[in-house]
């Protein structure tokens, strides 16, 4: 198993993994081309030989440049249970630097509840659920997306000289 950035070619194939997974709003391709292409330095391929297994499309907040804002998040259903997207999280986090993370879990997605919650137990940071965006700017079968707020998070130097104390 591989991960790295992804180039504007990936678009594709990530919109081909996300469409497998009902549960996740399916974009255009464009979009996800244009997501690995401009916000590469920010999401992660996970390949098992060339088959791609996992994807993590995120970008850095605009306004809050220590933050990472994952937008979607995706494991092959074969891969999942072994820790791969937590893996995609630390190493997003790794090549950003960020010491922030904030996402939107849908109420009933309780796999993604579950893996932000395990993944700021995982690296002792706290977790704040914030409004987000509300049903009602969406279309009408569409649920509430409460924002998620993990921080902050040790970075690796950080780490280092806490080890080395
Ligand atoms: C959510 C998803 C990315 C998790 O991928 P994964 O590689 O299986 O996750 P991990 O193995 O890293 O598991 C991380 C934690 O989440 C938990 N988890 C994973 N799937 C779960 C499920 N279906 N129900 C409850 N908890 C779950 C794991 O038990 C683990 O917790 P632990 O550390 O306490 O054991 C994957 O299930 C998926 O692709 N789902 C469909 C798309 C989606 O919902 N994406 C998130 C919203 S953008």
């Amino acid at each position: 198993m591989t991960m790295r950035p992804p180039s504007p070619q990936d678009g594709r194939e990530v919109w081909q993994l996300v469409k497998q997974s009902p549960v996740l709003d399916l974009n255009s391709t464009y979009h996800y081309i244009l997501m690995c292409d401009y916000f590469r330095d920010s999401c992660v391929l996970a390949h098992h030989g060339t088959q791609l297994i996992g994807a993590l499309i995120a970008f850095k907040h605009p306004r809050q440049r220590e933050t990472l804002f994952v937008w979607q998040i995706v494991v092959d259903p074969v891969a999942r249970g072994r820790g791969l997207a937590g893996r995609m999280i630390d190493l997003a986090i790794q090549q950003t630097g960020c010491t922030w993370l904030e996402t939107t879990v849908s109420p009933s997605n309780h796999a993604s509840r579950h893996l932000f919650e395990s993944w700021a137990q995982h690296h002792s940071a706290k977790l704040t659920d914030a409004e987000g965006y509300p049903a009602a700017w969406f279309k009408s079968t569409h649920e509430h997306e409460p924002l998620l707020r993990i921080g902050p998070i040790a970075t690796q130097a950080k780490k280092q000289q806490g080890a080395e104390k």
